[in-house]
């Protein structure tokens, strides 16, 4: 399973934002700070080798040679959850654009259901991040990059905070020349389809509904 599109992020600091995550005592308020903390983490690393173009730059003493990236930076959300992951990573990519995709599960199947799309054209030329806190079953994920696809995307990663063998397994299989990036491979899915030990519902808790 660990081939080499899967990513798992090992860093001290990324451990204690996912416990803040995990805790079932977490405020709110706490949940959003460490999602956004985390979320910038992963993005950290799942932006690694994205290319970059060099630029003339002058300094107060010389000019000298910077870079800036090649293509546009476009992050698409799932609604709701993804959205947690949005303002973490801005604050490192501010110019990126913001797409939205939304899905959610059907609550007795878990099966995905596509509620909402707001594409930017030109997907086929940027450095897509597909963004969910989490891969559970995997539907949603396929889902959306199915779509993604569909609309020409062809640099895609997927960059989440908890995955499991079976969405990785799922996702993997339906879409093999998309990463996967996360901050943490748990157990197994329980009968509600639920990450176990996971963090709960991540947009029930991120919003605090
Ligand atoms: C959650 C989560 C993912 C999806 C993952 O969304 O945010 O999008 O489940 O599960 P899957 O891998 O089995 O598809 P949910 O359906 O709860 O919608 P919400 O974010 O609006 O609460
Ligand atoms: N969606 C969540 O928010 N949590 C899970 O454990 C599974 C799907």
């Amino acid at each position: 399973m660990h081939g080499s599109h899967l990513h798992v992020l090992d860093h001290p600091i990324a451990k204690v934002c996912l416990t803040q995550l995990r805790h079932r005592a977490t405020s709110p308020e706490r949940f959003r700070v460490a999602m956004q903390r985390l979320s910038a983490l992963v993005f950290t690393e799942a932006s690694r080798d994205i290319p970059l173009v060099n630029m003339p730059v002058q300094t107060p003493i010389m000019d000298t040679t910077g870079s800036i990236f090649a293509s546009p930076i476009v992050l698409v959300p799932i609604l709701r959850a993804g959205l947690g992951m949005v303002d973490g990573i801005l604050s490192l990519v501010p110019d990126a654009v913001v797409a939205h995709l939304g899905i959610c599960r059907d609550e007795e199947t878990a099966r995905p259901q596509s509620y909402y799309a707001k594409l930017p054209p030109l997907l086929s030329s940027a450095e897509v991040f597909l963004l969910d806190p989490m891969l559970a079953t995997g539907g949603s994920a396929i889902e959306a990059t199915r779509q993604l696809k569909a609309v020409g995307a062809s640099r895609i990663r997927l960059v989440g905070i908890i995955a499991c063998p079976e969405g990785i397994q799922a996702f993997t299989a339906a879409h093999p020349d998309v990463p996967v990036h996360t901050s943490a491979i748990d157990q197994r899915l329980n009968d509600r389809s639920y990450i176990v030990p996971g963090l709960g519902d991540a947009g029930d808790r991120y919003f605090g509904t």
